[in-house]
Formats: C-alpha cells, structure tokens, sequence
C-alpha cells in the first residue's frame, strides 16, 4: 500500500512538472500573432512620433529623445516596409493608411544616387508594397530606382560603390551591399534589364573571391583604388579591421542566400552555408544566438548585444533552411526560433508605448563612432517582422515562394 501511494506520488509529480514544460513553451503560432497584434499598435505609436515628412531613426532610452531621418538616410524604407508585413498579417486598416502615407514620402528617392542603399530604401518597402497591392506604380519606383542604382557599378573592380569618396575612403565597397543586389536581381527577373542581374552577379562574385577570409568571416569595407583595382580590408562599424563585426556576418549571409534564390546556383548556396557553419559554430556565439556586436570585441561576456544582427540572422537562417536537408535544416530552424523567441522576450521586445514606438531593444549601430549603441534601430524591427512572417508562412504553413513570390 505504502509502496503504490509513493509510485502514485511519484506520477502527478512527473506529470505536472511535465504539463508546466509544456506550458512554459508557447507555440510559434501563437507567438507570431501576438507579436503582429503588438506591433500594429506599438507602430502606431512610432507613427505619432515622428512628423509626417520624417521617418524614425531611433530612441535615446536615457534622455527619452526620438531620432528622426530624413528620406535620404540609408535606413528611411524600414518603418513604411514593416508597417506592411504588419498590415499582411493583421489586415489593420490604420497599419495600411499610415504605410501609404510614408510610401508618398519615400517615393521620391527612386531617383536617389548618393549611395548604394537603394535596396533598403526603395526595394524593402515599395517590394512589399507591390507584392502585397499590386499597384503598377510601386513596379515603377522599383525599376527606376534599380537604375539609379546601376549608376555607382565600376567595372574596374567589378562593384557597385558603396559610399562616395571621403576622407576614410577612396572606394569603399561594404558587405552591406549584398542586401541591396536583391533590388536588381528583381527588376531583371521581372524582365525589365537583364543587365542589372549580370552587375549583381558581377558584385556577388567579387565580394565572393574579395571580402571573405579563409574562416568565411567578413571586413566590413573594401576599400578599393580604381587606377589600379587593388584594395585594403577594413572594419569601419567593427572593433578592429580584422575582427568579425557581427552585423556585416548577417548582411554577407542573408545576402548570398537570396542571391541562390534568384539563380539557383549552387556555388552561391555552398558559400552561404559556409557562412552559416562559421557563425553557428562560433565560440563567441551565445546560447541564446543573439551575438555580441563584434565576434571578437575584448569584454565578451560583458560586451553589448546587437540585436538587429540577431533579426537578420535568424531569418537568413530560415531561408537557408528552405534549401537545406535534415538535421542542417532543424539546426538553422532552431537556430531562428531561439533567436525569435529570445527577441519576443521582455529582455528585448518593447512594452507598449515605450521605446519610443520602436518594438525591439538593445540594437547596436555604430560603436566606434558612438552613434546609436544600445538603442533600438529601424532595421532590427524589420527583420524580427520578416523573419516572424517567413516562420508564419514557411515554418507553419509550408507555403514557400510559389505563394508569397517575394518573402
Ligand atoms: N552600414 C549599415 C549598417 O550599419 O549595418
């Protein structure tokens, strides 16, 4: 008798401590959707923010300032490019108006050529715009843009420049820059100028044999002579020039997997997996594979996270997934999904109304120059929206492309 109460004992015990496991684990799904909810209100905050003829840059958590852009800034198509994942997920009308409205303002810098960032500012949103409403007008500041874009390619060194000569640099060509190939591979496949897939091709390649170290990680900038097409590797946002600043990491993969997407050739993919396998394996890496600004920045454990860094990754990791097998593939699902639900967590994910509006903490932009370091950032925001929004389609509901033609 004494025995079968303490077996029974025993059981409940087991069994609760395994329906609260169960518990204390929330379903992506769900997850997803309260992050949509939250970020169609909290959006809207932003929204109210930041003036009409402005867009959101960041937040000053200790002074409580708002940093605003104008257009031109590298990063001004984030807020209008989430605002439409939001909108396609919770369908909120208000989402879509104050989308249309920062839409109107950005239009005009399709014909913008002070910089490679066309991709971020023109693609990211007016992509969106047009993959989710199907006006032929967002067609059109694509395609203008890709052409202002194919203006900074020289064909010395076979690269888009990325910013214009300064007292840094002669021609710098970023890592970052792989985000923005993504504008012309579009247009081209459209079959609006194959010669734009054969520049971003051109680009891919020379980062390819330039960028890259032997452990596949990446300098930030090249900087390259265009007498003689030589160049010098340097680390301009990192924390040395050949240390691994983890940002540039994401941009270089994410960048090489949505090249495979549109080529489907596999020397884009092998590299992309390399990336992949050096990140994933890295010992700086933390467990909860939200990395610290820079690999190899002197204080880890102490150092800052970026968590835009982190975003970008996990939904570069979910698209390697889409062309990857087995247990590679539960690795780069699990990978994102650690990252997401880290994000999603009250250590990073704004509450309501703080933060300035902004939905995601403790993004790092610029350390050396003490510019945005622990504060949220526009493009951190976007990638936990897209990578949430590929989980939701791919993940869960197994759609892949053919469904959603663009992620
Ligand atoms: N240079 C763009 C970035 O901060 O990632």
């Amino acid at each position: 008798m004494y025995i079968l109460r303490v077996f029974s004992l025993i059981l409940v015990t087991f069994s609760s401590f395994l329906s609260i496991n169960a518990q204390s684990v929330q379903p992506m799904g769900q997850l997803i959707n309260e992050q949509f909810a939250f970020a169609a209100k909290q959006l809207q905050v932003l929204d109210r923010n930041v003036p009409d003829s402005m867009m959101p840059r960041t937040f000053v958590p200790q002074t409580g300032s708002m940093v605003t852009s104008n257009t031109k800034w590298w990063c001004s198509g984030f807020f209008p490019a989430s605002l439409l994942y939001v909108y396609e997920h919770t369908k909120d009308p208000t989402v879509l108006s104050i989308a249309k409205k920062r839409l109107a303002i950005q239009e005009k810098e399709k014909h913008y050529t002070g910089n490679h960032d066309l991709g971020f500012m023109i693609f990211n949103p007016f992509g969106n715009a047009y993959r989710i409403l199907g006006n032929p007008e967002y067609r059109h500041t694509i395609d203008t843009a890709a052409m202002s874009l194919v203006t900074r390619y020289r064909g010395l060194i076979q690269s888009i420049q990325s910013w214009n000569s300064n007292k840094n640099f002669n021609c710098p060509v970023i890592i970052d820059n792989m985000m923005n190939l993504e504008l012309l591979l579009y247009v081209a496949k459209e079959g609006a100028n194959p010669q734009f897939r054969e520049i971003a091709l051109n680009h891919a390649n020379t980062t390819m044999r330039n960028h890259y170290r032997k452990n596949f990680s990446a300098y930030h900038v090249l900087d390259y002579d265009l007498l003689k097409g030589s160049f010098v590797g340097k680390n301009h946002q990192g924390y040395n020039d050949e240390s691994t600043w983890a940002r540039g990491q994401a941009w270089g993969l994410y960048g090489f997997v949505m090249v495979y997407r549109y080529t489907q050739d596999k020397q884009y993919l092998e590299f992309a997996r390399n990336i992949a396998t050096f990140l994933l394996n890295h010992p700086s890496m933390p467990k909860d594979q939200i990395p610290y600004w820079d690999f190899d920045a002197p204080n880890i454990p102490n150092a800052l996270r970026d968590a835009s860094a982190a975003a970008i990754l996990s939904s570069a990791y979910l698209e390697l997934a889409l062309y990857t097998q087995g247990k590679e593939k539960e690795r780069l699902i699990q990978s994102a999904e650690t990252i997401l639900r880290g994000l999603a967590s009250s250590e990073y994910r704004a509450e309501l109304g703080q933060n300035g509006g902004f939905l995601i903490k403790h993004g790092v932009g610029h350390l050396p120059a003490n510019s945005e370091v622990d504060q949220p950032l526009t493009y951190g925001d976007y990638y936990f929206l897209e990578a949430l929004h590929r989980y939701n389609d791919w993940i869960i509901n197994g759609q892949g492309f053919l469904k959603t033609n663009r992620p």
